[in-house]
């Protein structure tokens, strides 16, 4: 077998955070105590910890210094003006509106552009934006092309939106529609990017239609990398000039900084008009801060700026993705099916193929997810039935999702090419075995977003 290689760390280590290992019967307890709901184990149990790349970020020492020089001024800080520089230098829009994280940017955006009824179409929305147009009676629309929802085709832009659907839609629901959202990378269709081409077609038809035209950017550093690796006529542009280039097509973006802005906490809304910006500065200001801190801390905000310069590095991206790609690449080799081609912050398992034994109203993703905990004390999330599923209101019945998965979050700059070894070895072990792991029920779960604190019963 070729031995394949990780990427060089382009960074070394200057502090470090202690993991401890447990033990079978520890495992077993914490799992037990938690109701078989990875989510309910603290931490301090995870030997390596892949429930997400979120906030899980490593800070630089820049970042670190920046957080000494924090200026915590309530108006006007210093900080808050190096952070709108960097927000702008990146995404050319007019105004920056600083929030706590993604979400609260979702919020105000849908609490100030949503009437009821409306809908928002998204190639395909992550589950905050989601609630945050459900939780408005608002319609939340995924168009993307079909082959998104497919785990064995290999294309290189599969978060692409489909276009002559989205046309169409907003032909069908003029007046109706307040706003496009296009979500970079594609989180919830396994991190997947979508091409400069489709981001010029999509902001074609907004214009066509006037409506606004929006990024949810979370990721978008990583979704510029690929337009350069992948995309006839970017390989000689920079990351931050296809960036640059990306938003140019918009009209503004919600951005969580707890991913591609390298922080643990922080987020932002960048758009062009003045007018919307004056009304999501009021809503701001009721529910988050003043407009030059936005529920942060002046040191948050030097991070975020440091962390956005950082992020776009070429040496950086290309460690980024070659190192989810290596972890994609053992388990090529040790058979582990995944969900291809392998996304940008992640790798998603099929979780019904690895435990084809497993109904799947007996959760295989949740089954898979607890078995690796319980092997080697990684932690990962089921993207599946118990996250998506729902009950028909008529029938009783359970609507299952398109893909049965378990996401491997990859934390920016946090484990070495040794802990994802290790995170393989793990999943090979568990494959040996697989015969003997079993599906779960559910005994106890809440209306909404269930996932988070359901408790489980494992089956005989
Ligand atoms: N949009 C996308 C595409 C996301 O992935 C997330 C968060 C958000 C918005 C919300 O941002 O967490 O700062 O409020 N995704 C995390 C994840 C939680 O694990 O994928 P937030």
């Amino acid at each position: 077998m070729t031995r394949i290689k990780p990427p060089v760390e382009p960074f070394r280590i200057k502090v470090v955070e202690p993991l401890r290992r447990s033990s079978r019967a520890e495992r077993e307890a914490a799992l037990r105590k938690a109701g078989y709901n990875v989510f309910g184990i603290p931490a301090e149990r995870i030997l390596i910890d892949l429930l997400t790349d979120s906030g899980t970020s490593a800070m630089s020492d820049s970042q670190w210094a920046g957080i000494m020089r924090g200026d915590e001024s309530y108006a006007g800080a210093r900080s808050f003006f190096r952070f709108e520089r960097a927000v702008k230098d990146l995404f050319g829009f007019a105004h920056v509106i600083p929030t706590h994280q993604g979400r609260a940017s979702e919020r105000i955006l849908f609490e100030t552009l949503l009437q009821q009824g409306d809908a928002v179409p998204n190639n395909i929305h992550f589950d905050t934006t989601r609630a945050n147009v459900e939780v408005r009676n608002g319609l939340a629309v995924d168009l993307v092309k079909d082959v998104a929802y497919d785990p064995d085709v290999d294309l290189p832009f599969k978060g692409d939106m489909d276009t002559a659907k989205l046309d169409a839609f907003l032909a069908k629901n003029k007046g109706r529609v307040p706003i496009v959202m296009l979500t970079v990378t594609n989180n919830s269709g396994g991190g997947q990017p979508v091409s400069m081409a489709n981001i010029r077609a999509v902001s074609a038809v907004c214009r066509r239609r006037k409506v606004p035209f929006f990024f949810d950017a979370c990721r978008f550093a990583e979704n510029a990398w690929f337009i350069k690796k992948r995309e006839p006529g970017y390989a000689r542009k920079s990351v931050a000039a296809i960036a640059r280039e990306m938003f140019s097509h918009a009209d503004g973006a919600t951005m969580s900084a707890k991913k591609d802005a390298l922080v643990n906490i922080g987020g932002f809304i960048a758009l062009d008009d003045g007018e919307l910006a004056s009304r999501l500065k009021t809503t701001l200001i009721v529910g988050e801060g003043f407009p030059t801190y936005g529920g942060l801390a002046g040191r948050d905000l030097e991070a975020m700026a440091q962390g956005l310069a950082e992020v776009v590095d070429e040496d950086y991206l290309e460690y980024r993705t070659g190192h989810v790609a290596y972890l994609a690449g053992l388990l090529d080799q040790a058979g582990i099916p995944y969900f291809k081609p392998v996304g940008g912050h992640a790798v998603y398992l099929l979780a019904d193929r690895f435990l084809p034994h497993i109904p799947r109203h007996q959760y295989p993703g949740w089954a898979l997810s607890v078995a690796l905990y319980r092997e080697a004390g990684i932690r990962a999330v089921e993207i599946g039935a118990v996250m998506f599923g729902k009950r028909d209101p008529k029938t009783g019945r359970e609507i299952y999702p398109e893909l049965e998965m378990v996401r491997l979050a990859i934390p920016r700059r946090v484990y070495t090419a040794s802990h994802l070894e290790a995170v393989a070895d793990a999943l090979a072990a568990v494959l040996k075995k697989r015969d003997a792991v079993k599906g779960f029920k559910i005994v106890w779960q809440t209306p909404h977003l269930r996932h988070f604190t359901a408790r489980l019963e494992e089956l005989k």
